[in-house]
Order: C-alpha cells, then sequence, then structure tokens
C-alpha cells in the first residue's frame, strides 16, 4: 500500500491523477462509473466507460448512444452523482456533477473520428435505441450513428478512503471557501 496521503491539497492533486490513469488503465477500478441520473421515476443508475479527463475544468467525459434513457434524464434534468471505486487504493469518490450532452461539434466528431475505425463503433450503429425491445423483423444495420459525448463537469468531489489504521473522507465543493474540508467517514 502507497503513503498516505497527509494534505487535503495531495488528496485533491491525486484523486485528478488516478482518474487520468483510470482513463488509459484498463484495470483501473475509477475506468468504470457509476453514473446516477434523475429518472421520472426517481434515481435511476448504470455503468459507464470514463473515456477522458479535463483536469484544469474539472470535466469527465464518457460516451453513450443519443437515444439512450440515461441521455433523455441527463437533457430533462443534468444533475448526476458519478461513484467510482478503485480497491487498489481504497479509495471512494463521489462526484456531483451536471452533465451536458454533446452531438455534434468538435468535441464529438473528434472522437467518433478516432471511433468509426474501432469494433465498438457498433455500440453506435444499433438501429434499436438502447432498451427497445427486440423483433425478428429489425433491420441489422443502421443508416447512421448515435454516438454522443456526456461531458459532465465536477461541482463537488467526495472522498473516502479504507484503510487498516482509520479510514478518512474529504470533500471538495467548487466556489466553496475553502474549497476542501476533512470530514468524518
Ligand atoms: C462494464 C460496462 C461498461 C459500460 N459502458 C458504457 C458506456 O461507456 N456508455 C454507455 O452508454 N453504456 C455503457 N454500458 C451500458 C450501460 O450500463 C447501460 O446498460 C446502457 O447504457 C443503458 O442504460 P440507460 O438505459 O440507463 O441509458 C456499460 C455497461 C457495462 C456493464
Amino acid at each position: 500500500m502507497n503513503p498516505r496521503l497527509e494534505t487535503l491539497h495531495a488528496v485533491e492533486a491525486s484523486c485528478w491523477q488516478e482518474l487520468q490513469r483510470a482513463v488509459k488503465a484498463r484495470d483501473h477500478g475509477w475506468r468504470q462509473v457509476v453514473l446516477a441520473t434523475v429518472g421520472e421515476a426517481g434515481a435511476d443508475a448504470r455503468t459507464v466507460v470514463l473515456r477522458d479527463v479535463e483536469v484544469p475544468s474539472r470535466e469527465l467525459f464518457f460516451y453513450s448512444d443519443s437515444r439512450a434513457a440515461k441521455v433523455t434524464e441527463l437533457v430533462a434534468d443534468p444533475r448526476a452523482t458519478l461513484v467510482l471505486w478503485a480497491g487498489h487504493l481504497g479509495w471512494q469518490l463521489r462526484l456531483r456533477c451536471t452533465v451536458e450532452v454533446l452531438t455534434s461539434g468538435l468535441d464529438v466528431s473528434s472522437r467518433w473520428a478516432r471511433l468509426k475505425l474501432t469494433p465498438a463503433a457498433r455500440d453506435y450503429l444499433s438501429p434499436l435505441p438502447p432498451g427497445a425491445p427486440l423483433t425478428p423483423s429489425e433491420p441489422d444495420r443502421a443508416s447512421r450513428e448515435h454516438f454522443c459525448v456526456l461531458r459532465a463537469r465536477v461541482l463537488s468531489l467526495d472522498w473516502l478512503e479504507l484503510h487498516p489504521d482509520g479510514h478518512r473522507r474529504a470533500r471538495f465543493t467548487a466556489g466553496s471557501e475553502p474549497p476542501w474540508q476533512w470530514l468524518s467517514p
């Protein structure tokens, strides 16, 4: 286990460094993120893959099908919570965010240009929206892609460290003074 971080500043820097690592490292626990949204019937949640991190603007990027239920939910209410767990660090992150759905522009076209050359492109080419009932007569190819990018701006970050010497918790809230605070776990 790594030496324990002593300062809130070090905790914040390490969280963002680990998020950047998770984009590249397939076995990093933070690569697979639980995205919770507000649906008409109440809370909803599902797993998505972390694709990109912009540290200066505190933004995380995910890919989805623009017809998915989560996209409809986020357009109606952009509030979301992301939950991440990395067993090798013993760290849980709970990120409160607002999420913007991007369906056009450079952020989308540059990523689709790379993705469409890979087998993963078929995830965004289905003729049926995600969650639609399957029937035998459906066509098996889409006429166009339904790729979209979800841009999550982190408003607050709740860090929980599980450790044999004692658990620790801290929260960062954008715009508050001071932005970081140690909390009882
Ligand atoms: C390991 C894993 C990774 C996933 N990654 C994504 C993803 O990056 N984007 C996505 O839209 N769905 C992803 N899914 C599928 C979603 O969890 C979900 O089943 C699907 O998007 C439909 O969700 P919705 O009806 O809430 O929109 C993933 C599922 C698993 C199990």
